[in-house]
């Protein structure tokens, strides 16, 4: 199947509530977009769609946060949400998407990326836990499934905090 990626327009938003919507069975993480578009950190070229045959059936968000502890603050991205068409899962769009996301989120000049996801999906691209630097959730939630990757060599070199998500994550189940 061949599959073509590239960065949200305008006349994608619907599409990307649909992949959305119907790959979480709920509206929440559709909605969290749309709120995170009107953030002015938002890069719009760090949302990334997978198109069938014109049709959208992926669609993957990389949003700038910070890592902080008492003393540094240092940039990330958080890769928030990721979603495909239930009927196109298990076809290897996500690995595209996630790893055409993370060469562009280099090229953007980052050093690392931060997930909560699935244990066994994400460390097949690289991710750890990302308590192997010492880097925690402002939550509570399984070591396992809180995971990181550097983009670059030392991404995360003496690196260590708490994650800092935008508001509109936390208005977010
Ligand atoms: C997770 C998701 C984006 C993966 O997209 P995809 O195109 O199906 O992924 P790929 O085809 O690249 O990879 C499929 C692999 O992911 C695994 N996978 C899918 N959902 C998974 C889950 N909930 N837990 C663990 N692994 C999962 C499959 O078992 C498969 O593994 P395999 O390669 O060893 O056979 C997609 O399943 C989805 O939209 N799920 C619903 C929304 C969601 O959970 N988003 C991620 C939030 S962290």
């Amino acid at each position: 199947m061949k599959i073509d990626l590239r960065y949200e327009t305008i006349n994608d938003y619907a599409g990307i509530k649909n992949v959305n919507d119907l790959a979480f069975e709920q509206a929440d993480e559709g909605l969290l977009i749309e709120k995170l578009r009107l953030n002015p950190d938002f890069i719009n070229k760090l949302s990334i769609v997978a198109e069938s045959n014109d049709k959208l059936v992926g669609h993957i968000l990389f949003f700038p946060i910070k890592i902080q502890n008492d003393s540094k603050k240092h940039e990330s991205l958080a890769l928030a949400p990721m979603s495909v068409l239930p009927d196109f899962q298990n076809k290897g769009i996500g690995g595209q998407l996630i790893t055409k996301g993370l060469e562009i989120a280099k090229e953007f000049g980052f050093k690392s990326v931060i997930v909560l996801g699935h244990k066994d999906y994400y460390p097949k691209f690289g991710f750890l836990p990302a308590s192997s630097w010492r880097i925690k959730a402002p939550f509570d939630v399984p070591d396992e499934v809180f995971m990181a990757i550097e983009l670059v060599s030392d991404g995360l070199k003496d690196v260590s905090g708490i994650v800092k998500y935008p508001k509109e994550f936390e208005e977010v189940s």
